[in-house]
């Protein structure tokens, strides 16, 4: 499970303002982790008053809550599509002399891979998150899913490539050591990520890599939470 780092505050208001954006009828993408933690809630308090929703989950964490507070569950292939995908993000490139902001690293939570196949066939994605994920340049390692057999082999590519690759221990801080696929997760330094686009399409070529945490070009809009309100970024 992954912790609540940041300000608790901050990450209630983002996912709140964000599950405001649910119209009713609307098929929904559960995100996963602490601020997606916050949607969730509102949007189980909002269907208590009568909002009709079904929510894909983007993780195990994020299913059990859902159903904790009442959000009826559907899944990819029973639905024609999704309306709306509120997600955390782990870092989330914001250089001020760019036009809105950039990719994202998520995955922190071990959950990249659903989440990447729920958000990128929303509608929209919206990001929810504390002003400590916005960075000038991403830097945060970027988590790798892979096959438990090419753990070693993914690890070895992604040092010929510039990277230190760490397998995730119980020593984590945060997230599963195993997916919720059964498999296993590398996590990557890159030190300063120029160049979000050609790492994801490097990383995406490795064989035994089931996905990355670089998120390029997929969100719509970002609400950061602060202690006294939300901005909104597009
Ligand atoms: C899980 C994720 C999370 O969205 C990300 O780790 C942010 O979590 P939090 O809101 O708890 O900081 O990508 O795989």
């Amino acid at each position: 499970m992954k912790t609540e780092g940041g300000s608790r505050e901050a990450k209630r208001r983002a996912g709140e303002r964000a599950a405001e954006e649910i119209d009713d009828g609307d098929v929904v993408g559960l995100g996963t982790g602490s601020t997606a933690a916050h949607a969730i809630r509102a949007i189980g308090r909002a269907v208590d008053d009568g909002l009709t929703v079904r929510g894909i989950p983007t993780s195990f964490q994020s299913r059990q809550l859902a159903l904790e507070v009442g959000i009826p569950l559907s899944c990819l292939d029973a639905v024609d599509g999704i309306d709306i995908a509120i997600d955390g993000a782990d870092q989330i490139a914001d250089d001020p002399d760019a036009s809105g902001f950039g990719a994202l690293v998520k995955g922190g939570g071990g959950a990249q891979t659903r989440e990447k196949l729920v958000d990128s066939a929303a509608d929209r994605f919206v990001v929810v998150a504390d002003p400590s994920k916005l960075s000038e340049t991403l830097e945060q390692s970027v988590p790798l899913e892979v096959l438990p057999d090419a753990h070693a082999l993914v690890a070895d590519e992604i040092r010929r490539i510039g990277g230190e690759p760490t397998l995730r221990d119980a020593t984590h801080k945060d997230g599963p050591v195993v997916t919720d696929n059964g498999n296993l997760l590398l996590d990557c330094a890159f030190g300063e990520i120029d160049a979000p686009d050609e790492l994801a399409t490097r990383l995406s070529s490795v064989p035994g890599v089931v996905e990355h945490g670089l998120f390029v070009g997929m969100a719509d809009a970002a609400y950061v939470g602060t202690d006294e309100g939300v901005e909104m970024r597009e």
